[in-house]
This record gives C-alpha cells, sequence and structure tokens, in this order.
C-alpha cells in the first residue's frame, strides 16, 4: 500500500446524490500532475490508513486540488470519507501517476473524444481544463453515461466551469461537446455509450462523422467491463490502443484495468 506523503484540509464537500460526492483538498506546494493522471488519497485512522487511487478532477493549475468519488457502502475508504467536512484533514501519496494523458495518442488529430461512465469522469473534468487540449484539437467531446439522469450533475457542472474558464472559456465554448446518456429511465440519449457508438446514434445524434483512426483520439474511463466492452467496439473499427512508449488511437488508465 502506497505511503502518505502529504497531510491536505478539505476545503469543499458536495454530495450530488446518495451515491456521488465532490472533494476538493489544499494542494501541497510542489505536487504537479498532467490532466488525466490519479494519485493515492485517503484517510489517516489512529492505528493505521487506508488509501485509494482517485482520477485528479481539477486543472493542472488549480491552486486546490478536486476528486469526484463514488459512495460505497461498506467500501473500507468511501464509508467513511463520505463523512468528511471542510477543514477535515486527508492523506495523499507524493506523485501523480498514470496512463490516461494526451502523451499516449498519436499526434496530429483533429478530433478528441472522451468517454466516461460513472466517476470515470473525474479525469476527464481535468482534461477539459486543459489549454494544451484546445490547441492541439479541433472538436473535444466528452460523453459521460449514468444509471440515472440524477447521476449526470456533476459531468453539467464541469462542462459550465470549462465553458466559463478564464483560461479555457473561449476555446471550450466554440470547441467542447456534451453528450450525456442515461440507461435506466427515460431521456434525449438514452443507453450505454457502446450501444450508441456501435448503433450509430451518438454520431447521427451530434451530426457528425462516426470514428477515423487518421483524425480521431480516444480516452476511455469506466468499469474495467466498459473498457474491455469499449475496447471491442474500437477494435472492430481498426483503432489501436496507445501508451507514452508506443502512442495509438486510444487510451485507458492501465493501473486501474491491467
Ligand atoms: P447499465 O445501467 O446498463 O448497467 P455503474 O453505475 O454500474 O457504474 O454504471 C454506470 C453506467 O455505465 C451505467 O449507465 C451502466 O449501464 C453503464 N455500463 C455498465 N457496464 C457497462 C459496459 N460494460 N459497457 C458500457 N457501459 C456500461
Amino acid at each position: 500500500m502506497a505511503s502518505p506523503a502529504y497531510t491536505v484540509v478539505i476545503t469543499h464537500v458536495e454530495h450530488y446524490t446518495e451515491s456521488y460526492f465532490r472533494l476538493r483538498f489544499t494542494r501541497p506546494e510542489g505536487l504537479r500532475f498532467i490532466s488525466g493522471q490519479f494519485i493515492m488519497i485517503g484517510l489517516q485512522l489512529e492505528d493505521r490508513h487506508i488509501m485509494r487511487a482517485y482520477s485528479i478532477a481539477s486543472a493542472y493549475w488549480d491552486e486546490e486540488l478536486e476528486f469526484y468519488s463514488i459512495i460505497i457502502q461498506d467500501g473500507e475508504l468511501t464509508s467513511r470519507l463520505q463523512h468528511v467536512k471542510v477543514g477535515d484533514e486527508a492523506i495523499l501519496s507524493a506523485r501523480a501517476v498514470g496512463t490516461l494523458t494526451l502523451r499516449g495518442l498519436k499526434p496530429n488529430a483533429k478530433r478528441l473524444f472522451m468517454l466516461s461512465t460513472g466517476t470515470g469522469i473525474a479525469p476527464f473534468a481535468s482534461v477539459i481544463r486543459d489549454d494544451d487540449v484546445y490547441d492541439k484539437f479541433d472538436e473535444v467531446y466528452l460523453t459521460h453515461t449514468c444509471r440515472y439522469i440524477k447521476d449526470l450533475t456533476y459531468g453539467f457542472d464541469r462542462i459550465r466551469d470549462a465553458k466559463q474558464c478564464p483560461l479555457v472559456g473561449e476555446d471550450a465554448s466554440k470547441k467542447l461537446f456534451h453528450y450525456p446518456s442515461v440507461t435506466r429511465e427515460p431521456y434525449k440519449h438514452e443507453g450505454r455509450i457502446t450501444t450508441l457508438i456501435e448503433n450509430g446514434k451518438f454520431f447521427t445524434d451530434l451530426g457528425i462523422p462516426p470514428f477515423n483512426g487518421e483524425t480521431d483520439r480516444i480516452m476511455i474511463c469506466g468499469s474495467l467491463e466498459m473498457l474491455r466492452d469499449t475496447q471491442k467496439v474500437l477494435d472492430v473499427i481498426g483503432l489501436e490502443r496507445g501508451s507514452t512508449r508506443a502512442p495509438g488511437e486510444y487510451v485507458w488508465e492501465q493501473a486501474f484495468s491491467g
């Protein structure tokens, strides 16, 4: 288990539903990260500490760190983390790491697609506020699929923040497109993102051409099953997964998925 390197103070707690909440921490001086990376966060108990990997949801330039968490009632960390208040302390590992970054994608593309389910939107909340993304891509799409409409709120809030952001707001207003969908109640976009890509509805809804390896790059974040199922869909189209050593057309977080 990772050792805590920093003690930080919680500056903001926002519960969205009984299952999802957002936390903001003070940012240790000197902690650097690349948009899309993750870090270990946790709590110090009397006799031990508990830490888990969390994608950083705040921008690389933000003075604070943000995380978006699910609550698992019998989960060792989130059963406790859900009760923290502003002013409480949390712990952080020393370094942010990870493969879900632009470094694993081949250069000279036009469109970036970020496909997320549930809390998988967290790393993309960081990516959509990175100026580099708007320098590299003409169009940036963020999909977020959840069970229910109420689970989509965090994504709407972060898209709004990006469009109002002093650094990227002007670019995001022109280039950033949001595609929310739900799977367990009626909505304007219904279904798993894998299904919506396979049946073409995702592209017709947005009025855009289907994926093309020449022009498009894709970042994926969700459960292991979601990653695997999305990979199957992208394999059929002939897209290849990339890494920092061998960039490709799509990336995901290897640490979470193997
Ligand atoms: P579904 O409702 O059909 O399971 P969860 O809350 O379980 O983390 O799921 C978040 C969202 O991800 C849900 O809308 C869920 O759809 C969807 N999802 C779950 N598994 C997959 C998968 N293998 N591929 C694509 N989407 C998935």
